[in-house]
């Protein structure tokens, strides 16, 4: 089909966007850049690249800090919804979603002059039922996200399916997880590559040291993991057998490692580490942070997020947890770097420790959290 004018699409060369949490795009962007995408750009709440097919497959297979990654595939300029109409109707669906596979559509309008989301989302489904023949299901994998800004409609599909936080393995989660693309881009953040020992005193479920043993044994996050884009016209199932088939070579003997008071929490680690298949380089024990000592070897990071107060419920004040938080790494962690997240700055204070200028506040199941950190401690 010729294209009209006002309908420009794209197949080889297209924009990927790469969403992460409001704050987090220049760290994301940064690891983007890192392995190989082309020119990143941050945008607000993400990071926009450029590519084909497989670049976005290997975006989904390698990115840790992203949440999803959407391919751009259609934009024109729209200001009423029988123009709309027209325009969906000459998008060429065939090219990028399958008739077999069932499609949901999501809009959302800002500025402009369509200024109903909902009959967007309805137009732009009626037009892929019409040209395509695809079912519609509100429970479809498969998504095709509507923008209309400044009167310009652009057409994503999302690429992902499951947010990118699912990497696949983790069964058990304690009550206030972190997500692993946060994580990861807080490991960044405290300049963690994966080549120097990590401890997190207060592991939780065990998201820092997991993500830090895959980066460590240069693991990539999507490997365990269904997409999306298998659901697309687009797919080519024995390139994605290849991509995700290279696997690089595992330096021997980092460790990461891990301590909980509550043996609830690292027995829910192992297991969850166990499934990442990082059990060989990942070392848990339950202990206090008042027992905690530096693991053998030479110094790396200490990450930790401690218990937030208003989400645990403690009720009490948590001012002497952080004050012995500090106490114990100023006092046995010389050299260690530390990164602490916390949703109160006054809380991160009380440790004593001598941050740097903190991050951004980064919205976390309806809180703020902020990445603290130090250079090595002296
Ligand atoms: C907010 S959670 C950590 C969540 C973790 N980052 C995750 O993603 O699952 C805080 C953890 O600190 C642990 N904790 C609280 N007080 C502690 C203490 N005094 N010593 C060691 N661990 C402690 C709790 O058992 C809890 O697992």
């Amino acid at each position: 089909m010729a294209l009209p004018p006002d309908v420009m699409t794209q197949d080889s060369d297209f924009e990927i966007f790469l969403a992460t949490f409001p704050g987090l795009e220049p760290v994301l962007a940064e690891e983007v850049r890192l392995k190989g995408f082309k020119r990143p750009t941050v945008v607000p709440g993400g990071v926009v690249t450029r590519g084909g097919w497989a670049d976005v497959w290997r975006a989904n297979l390698w990115i840790r800090g992203a949440g999803s990654v959407l391919a751009r595939i259609a934009s024109f300029r729209v200001v009423h919804l029988a123009q709309l109409d027209t325009l969906a109707h000459r998008v060429p669906w065939a090219a990028f979603l399958r008739r077999d596979i069932p499609f949901r559509v999501e809009a959302s309008c800002a500025g402009s002059r369509l200024y109903h989301s909902g009959a967007v989302a309805q137009r732009i489904a009626t037009a892929i039922r019409d040209t395509l023949g695809a079912p519609e299901s509100p429970e479809a994998m498969v998504m095709v996200m509507a923008r209309v800004e400044k009167d310009v409609c652009t057409l994503s599909i999302d690429t992902s399916g499951e947010p990118l936080h699912k990497r696949g393995f983790k069964a058990a989660v304690n009550a206030a997880p972190l997500r692993e693309t946060m994580a990861a881009l807080f490991l960044r953040q405290c300049g963690y590559d994966g080549g120097e020992p990590m401890i997190d005193p207060m592991c939780g479920s065990g998201t820092f040291v997991i993500e830090a043993a895959e980066i460590a044994a240069r693991l990539n996050p999507g490997r365990d993991r269904s997409f999306a884009f298998e659901h697309l016209a687009t797919f080519d199932a024995e390139a994605w057998a290849r991509m995700r088939a290279v696997t690089r070579a595992r330096p021997a003997g980092i460790r990461c490692h891990a301590r909980d008071r509550d043996a609830g929490a690292i027995a829910m680690s192992q297991a969850n580490a166990e499934r990442a298949g990082v059990a060989d380089i990942t070392e848990f024990r339950q202990g206090a942070i008042s027992e905690l000592q530096p693991p053998e070897g030479p110094p790396g990071l200490v990450i930790l997020n401690p218990p937030y107060g208003a989400r645990l419920g403690d009720g009490g004040s948590l001012v002497p947890l952080y004050r012995a938080v500090g106490q114990v790494l100023k006092a046995r962690f010389v050299g260690w770097r530390v990164g602490l997240v916390a949703q109160d700055a006054k809380l991160a204070h009380a440790t004593g420790l001598p941050f740097l200028t903190p991050g951004p506040p980064v919205p976390h199941g309806g809180l703020r959290v902020t990445l603290f950190h130090t250079g090595p401690l002296a």
